[in-house]
This record gives structure tokens, sequence and C-alpha cells, in this order.
């Protein structure tokens, strides 16, 4: 154990910076986050010695690690004590323009570099497959999952023709709650395997047309590949302005005009499609306000017609911005 008194703490740490190779490195770590094969190419040194020496640091605190798949980093230790912060200073000061220590940081810099090399070759030839790799390592829908973390984490969300529950596993670590409802018991028994580990997802059955959720209880409602299935979507929307609080938000996801007339045999479907006018009027009649339709980027890969999502505002008091905008 060390005696700390009546010898001063600085004291303490004289012993680690009395070796110039200790320095070299604590100048190195202090530059850059540094493996320690790295730091052994840029001060030309054995990786034993680099490892013997690292050893002695991260005992005594002047340095922190991490590891990383196979390798650890080094770093400076971002927590130096106030009597090692002005030990290191002064050494620092001293060496700082010595020949090995102006050496050491331009091979740093090339260490750099070719880090920053081999990324940018990675990327020059990957860039024709990117997508399909980044889509087969993490999933076809990590970046807009990703993206919800944007909501506001205390939303209560409807999921309103929710089907097998997709989005509300998706909603469901961003925000306070998600009440998803369907007709279909089928579809809800599938939503209700997928949502087993969401505990603050509830689901009902029930329709559009006389939702079973109470007056001004949802922040947000989403009809997600819902509204071409619904017969009277005036009558729905109404509903669903009912269940949202004042200026609570809708959105809706679904598919532009199209002429797939078998979907209606095949699917059920009663609209082949939504154009923006038809779509504003409607929710203008149901009482939102502030509609945005905006056609949504193709993905190469789908088979089915192109979509759009229309968002609105539920229409405070009477008043309702007639406003449509578009983005065609
Ligand atoms: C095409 S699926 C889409 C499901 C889900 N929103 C999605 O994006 O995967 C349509 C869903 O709407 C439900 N549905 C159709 N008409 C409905 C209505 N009037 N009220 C509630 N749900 C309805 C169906 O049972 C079905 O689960």
């Amino acid at each position: 154990m060390r005696v700390t008194s009546p010898r001063l703490a600085i004291h303490d740490h004289l012993v680690e910076l009395a070796d110039a190779t200790r320095c070299r490195l604590l100048g190195a770590l202090e530059r850059q986050e540094l493996t320690v094969g790295e730091l052994a190419t840029a001060l030309q040194l054995p990786q034993s010695t680099v490892s013997r020496h690292l050893k002695i640091l991260a005992d005594e605190h002047w340095i922190a690690s991490r590891a990383e798949g196979a390798s650890r980093w080094y770093r400076r230790h971002p927590g130096l004590d106030a009597d090692m912060r002005a030990l290191w200073e002064l050494v620092r000061t001293a060496m700082g323009s010595t020949p090995a220590m102006l050496q050491d940081a331009a091979r740093i810099d090339a260490v750099i570099a070719a880090r920053r090399a081999g990324t940018q070759a990675f990327f020059a030839t990957a860039s024709a497959e990117w997508d399909a790799l980044r889509d087969s390592m993490f999933g076809a829908r990590a970046d807009v999952s990703a993206a919800l973390a944007l909501l506001d984490d205390a939303l209560i969300v409807g999921d309103l023709g929710c089907g097998t529950g997709a989005l509300s596993a998706a909603l469901s670590p961003h925000v306070a709650h998600v009440y998803a409802v369907d007709a279909s018991p089928a579809m809800l028994s599938a939503a209700s395997a997928r949502l087993a580990g969401c505990h603050n997802v509830t689901l009902s059955e029930g329709t559009l047309e006389a939702l079973p959720l109470g007056d001004a209880s949802l922040d947000a409602a989403v009809l997600m590949l819902v509204l071409h299935h619904v017969a009277d979507p005036v009558r729905a929307l109404r509903d669903v302005r009912r269940v949202l609080r004042p200026n609570g938000r809708l959105l809706i996801a679904d598919m532009r005009p199209h002429t797939q007339e078998r979907y209606r045999e095949q699917m059920g479907h009663v609209w082949l499609g939504f154009d923006p006018l038809e779509l504003t009027a409607w929710l203008h009649d149901a009482g939102f306000t502030a509609v945005r339709y905006v056609p949504l980027p193709v993905d190469p890969a789908a088979t089915g017609p192109t979509l759009f999502s229309a968002t609105a505002r539920c229409a405070v008091g009477s008043r309702s911005d007639s406003t449509l905008r578009t983005q065609l």
C-alpha cells in the first residue's frame, strides 16, 4: 500500500512519468484512442514493450481502455485528478517539442490516415452492394426504425387497423403507449404473438367506424394501409377525430391512385388508392386541418402500387385551415 503522508500525492506519480517511453505513450493517447499495434507502429517499439508500459499506466489510472471485438483501445484517462493533470502538463511542456514526441505525432497522423483510407477503400468498392449488405446485416427497416426515436416519448398513439402489429412493435419502444385496434380476430391473434414482450401496447378488437377508445384519448393516430378497406372513409375519419385530442395528429399511409382492379377480389380493397384532393376534402369534412400529402420514395423491390403519407391535425373548434400542401 502506498503511504500518501507526509509525502505529497504528486510524488506518487513521479515514478510513472520518470520513464520517457511512458510519457511518449501518454502523449500519443492524449491525441488519439489507439490499439497496442497502432501504438507500436507509431512509437516504433516492440508490442511487448508497449504492453508492459501500458499496464503500468493503466494500473495507476493514467490511461483507460475498452474492448471492441478482438481489439483493445487505449486513451488517456478522461478523469485525471488535479495533481496528475498538473504533473502531466509540466512533462508535456518539457517533452512536447522533443524530436521523439514530434515524430510520434507525425506517425500517429499517418496511422489515422491509414485507418481512414481503409474505411474509404471499403466504401469505394461497397457502394454498389451497400444497400443489400446493410439489409442483410441489420434488416430492411433498420434506418426507419431508428428514426422513430425522433418521436416524443410521451405520446399516446393509436395504430388503427393494426393488422399483425408490425407498426405497433416499431412504435412501442419510442412512445408512452400504443392502442392497437383491428376488426379481424385472426390478425389480432398474430399481433398478440408478435407484441408479447411489448408492455405498453394494448390490443383491442373494433372497427374504425366505432373505435373502442375514449374521446380525446390519443395524441396521434396512424391508419397504415387500412383506409382502402373502409366503405365510408368520412365516417371512419370522424370517429378517428373523436378519439384524438384537440390538435392531435393523424397519419394516413396508403396507396396512390392505381388501376389494380384485381385487388378488390383478391384482398377486399374498396378504394383503388387516394388522390390528394379527394382525401383532403374528406379530411376537412371529418374535422381535420393542415393536410399534407407526400408521395413516398419508391422501393425498387416493391411490386405493389406506390404509396403516400398524409398528415393532418385535429381542428380546434370550428375553424379549419383549408390549405392543402402537397409534394407531387
Ligand atoms: C392491409 S392490412 C394492414 C395492416 C397493418 N396496418 C399493416 O400496415 O401491416 C389492413 C388491416 O385493416 C383491418 N381492417 C380493415 N377494415 C377495417 C375496419 N373498418 N376497422 C378496423 N380494421 C379494419 C384488417 O383486418 C387488416 O388487419
